[in-house]
């Protein structure tokens, strides 16, 4: 039998340089997509895929990202007092049950495959997930949740995928197919960052991965002949070559690359949008400011 997937890394001990001067103090996963921080999208997509077992890969400066699973016992008793029930309801979206959440260390920014390897000691012999906030997904049915059940029925290494215009595969990830079978494509080969013309596909991976625990080993291997960064998408290439079970995932749905400026003004465009109590204010202010920029041309 196959087994579930419970327990998902969050490696969120990047620099974040392209937020500076924000990224300074401020964590970029507790960045704020309307009124919540990136973290929070990334925690509700995993609880919806079923996962119990909540892995930080941190760093120094994160502080503010532990405290805010954390219990607010003074915030909590002002709002009571106030009836605040709507606000206290939404801060229950942020405390997680005692012992699911660990935190985990990343003494150097040595790369994501770094990051995720240093979570080996909380894992045990299943499938786990890593998700990466910011990468943010719109979709009807959370991208996690479509591949645990899509991994379900194939096992073994399964990555998100989505399909990108040819002259934007040199910024992604890109998988060398071997079948496509729809939804799900097998894979021959992955290239991180190919040069332009050279991808083998425009299917791009994206910051959500199903992986076996032979990734790690494969991260001791890379890490221990690597001088700079440790990439995640050498692992699993090399699981490719050694056990031939890795799968891309295309799933539904719309993703924001909320680690660029542009991708996270984009996202915030979108989400403020789809929100009920903000929607038509929001359309009729960008309607006006289009039509003014319009009118100025
Ligand atoms: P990025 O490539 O976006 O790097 O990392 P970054 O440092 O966060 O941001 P920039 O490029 O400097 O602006 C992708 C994911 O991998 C994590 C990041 O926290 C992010 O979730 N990561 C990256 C680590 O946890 N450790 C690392 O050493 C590198």
């Amino acid at each position: 039998m196959k087994k579930r997937v419970t327990k998902a890394i969050f490696p969120v001990a990047g620099l974040g340089t392209r937020f500076l001067p924000a990224t300074k103090s401020v964590p970029k996963e507790i960045m704020t997509l309307v009124d919540r921080p990136l973290i929070q999208y990334a925690i509700d997509e995993a609880r919806a895929a079923g996962i119990r077992d909540f892995i930080f890969v941190t760093s120094r400066g994160k502080s503010a990202l532990e405290d805010y699973f954390d219990h607010a016992p003074e915030l909590e008793n002002a709002l009571r007092k106030k009836g605040k029930t709507e606000l206290l309801e939404a801060l229950k979206a942020t405390n997680m049950d005692s012992g699911a959440i660990a935190y985990i260390r990343q003494h150097k920014a040595l790369g994501l495959g770094h990051a995720v390897w240093c979570a080996r000691r909380l894992l045990s012999d299943e499938p786990f997930a890593v998700i990466l906030p910011d990468d943010v997904i719109a979709a009807e049915v959370p991208c996690l949740q479509q591949m645990v059940e899509a991994h379900a029925e194939t096992g073994g290494n399964m990555v998100a995928a989505m399909e990108v215009p040819a002259e934007k595969t040199s910024a992604y990830g890109v998988l060398d197919i071997k079948e496509d079978m729809g939804s799900v494509v097998s894979v021959k080969g992955m290239v991180e960052k190919p040069a332009l013309g050279t991808a083998p596909s425009n299917l791009a991976v994206i910051g959500r991965y199903i992986l076996t625990p032979e990734i790690m080993d494969n991260l001791h291997k890379i890490k221990s002949g690597a001088g700079g960064e440790v990439q995640l998408t050498d692992a699993i290439a090399l699981e490719i070559e050694q056990s031939d079970n890795v799968y891309g995932y295309r799933f539904r749905g719309q993703r924001f690359d909320c680690g660029s400026k542009a991708g996270f003004l984009q996202a915030t465009v979108a989400f403020g949008m789809a929100r009920p109590d903000l929607k038509d204010e929001f359309t009729e202010f960008l309607v006006d400011l289009m039509s003014s920029r319009a009118a100025a041309q």
